[in-house]
Order: structure tokens, then sequence, then C-alpha cells
């Protein structure tokens, strides 16, 4: 099921995901993929804008999210702003490509939105909403999307999202579900620097004795493609 890939440095990393992703639109016509957050794909977006604002044909690709900060979206904790400055302003993705979580809504009515947003505006496979790509980024405490470690049975709802909450700052956030998650046909893990080197060693080498602490255990899409695009810092617990 691990697919990993080790990159000398971000760049090259964004180049094999731009180079993946450029295929499978080639392949499909037009791709459906949800973002994650955070900071690690900055680096990602950032290459995009610089090195292929042309290159790839932003008009066939439409952009989710995997989870959102309850915030407006000028608040610079805004997944989706952080997206819109890195790269959306830059590339001129067609407004009606991007669906964004609105974080300044009710969290609860957010939820079931975007919930009925996937539903209506992905295909279906087996009863839940079908993503072509799924990127997900790594919590140092084992979080993928938002559903974090305190709450990991949100990854069982029945629902495409829920409202999740921050163990830290207690921030309220819209997350997908792993109904949702691993559904996706290509699910792809983007990992750098060395502090997330422990998690990615658990979770590729020892992952089923993680399954009841870290919620980033639990991903296994059903397509069995789970990728890994890695930095050596990641890497480097890894045989
Ligand atoms: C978020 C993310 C979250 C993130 C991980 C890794 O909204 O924070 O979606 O799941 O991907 O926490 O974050 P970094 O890339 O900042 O390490």
């Amino acid at each position: 099921m691990n697919d990993i890939h080790i990159f000398d440095n971000t760049d090259d990393l964004s180049e094999a995901f731009t180079a993946m992703m450029i295929r499978t639109i080639s392949e499909k016509g037009s791709i459906s993929i949800s973002l994650s957050g955070g900071s690690t794909p900055k680096a990602l977006f950032d290459f995009w804008a610089i090195r292929y604002p042309k290159a790839i044909p932003w008009d066939k690709i439409k952009f989710f999210w995997g989870d959102e900060r309850c915030v407006p979206p000028g608040d610079e904790m805004s997944n989706f702003g952080m997206t819109r400055r890195h790269l959306l302003d830059k590339v001129g993705s067609p407004e009606s490509h991007v669906f964004r979580i609105q974080g300044e809504n009710d969290p609860v009515q957010e939820a079931l939105r975007y919930g009925d947003i996937l539903d209506a505006h992905l295909p279906s496979s087996k009863g839940s909403p079908q993503f072509d790509i799924m990127l997900l980024g790594l919590g140092d405490d084992g979080h993928t999307a938002s559903i974090f470690p305190h709450e990991i049975l949100l990854w069982e709802s029945p629902q495409n999202c829920v409202v999740a909450t921050h163990p830290q700052s207690g921030m309220k956030r819209i997350s997908l579900t792993g109904r949702v998650i691993n559904n996706a046909l290509h699910v792809v893990f983007l990992a750098t620097g060395k502090n997330k080197a422990e998690k990615v060693r658990d979770i590729i080498q020892h992952g089923s004795d993680f399954l009841q602490k870290y919620p980033a255990a639990r991903v296994a899409p059903l397509s069995e493609q789970l990728s890994w695009y890695l930095d050596h810092e990641a890497a480097a617990l890894l045989p």
C-alpha cells in the first residue's frame, strides 16, 4: 500500500508531485483535489505559482479542502486564505473551481453545508464522495486533516464532514472524515522536516499498532493508492 518517495529538497518533491498531478489530469481530463492546510503545502503552492503558473491547466482542477479553521478567510489562520495568497491569486484558478470551507459560518451548519457540497460536486463511490487526489499533512501528534488524537472517533463519523476542536487552542475546525478520505482514488501524505520523522516511521512501519492513537494511522484508501512524499528529514527513521 505505501508508495514512498524521498527527496533531497522541497523543489524536487514539488516537481515530482506536480508531474504526478499533471499525469492524472491528462489521464482523466480534469481532477478534483482536496488540499491540506498548515505550513507544509505552502512550498508546493509557491512552487506552482513561481514555476508553473501557465504549464498547469488550472481550469482542469477543482480545489477543495480537507479541513479548515473556523475563522474568516482573511484570518492568518485560514487554510483557504493561505492557499489564496500563495497560489490562487497568482495562477488565476477559476472561482467556479474553488470550493472553500466557509470558516466564518456556524461550525455545525458549515460541516453539513460542506458535506452537501462534496456530494453535489464529486462523483459518488460506495455511498461517499470520491476525490481524485487527497493531499494530507501529518501533525506532530499524529493528526491528519483536523481529526486529532483526543477525538479520534470523529474519524468514524457517518458524515462527510465534522466539527473538530484543536487540542491546545480549543479552536473549532471543520474536517473531512475517514469515510471521505479513504474513499479517494489517490491519497498523498506530504511531510517534511525532522519533527515528522517519528510519526512517519510509526505509521508506515507499525501503523496497525497506532490505530487507536494516531488518526493518520487510519488512512488506508480503499483504492490502496497511498503515497508518501517526504524529504530526507521526515524519512530519517525509515529503514
Ligand atoms: C491544518 C492541517 C493539518 C496539517 C498538519 C501538518 O489545518 O493544520 O490540515 O492537518 O496538515 O497539522 O501541519 P504542518 O504542515 O504545518 O506541519
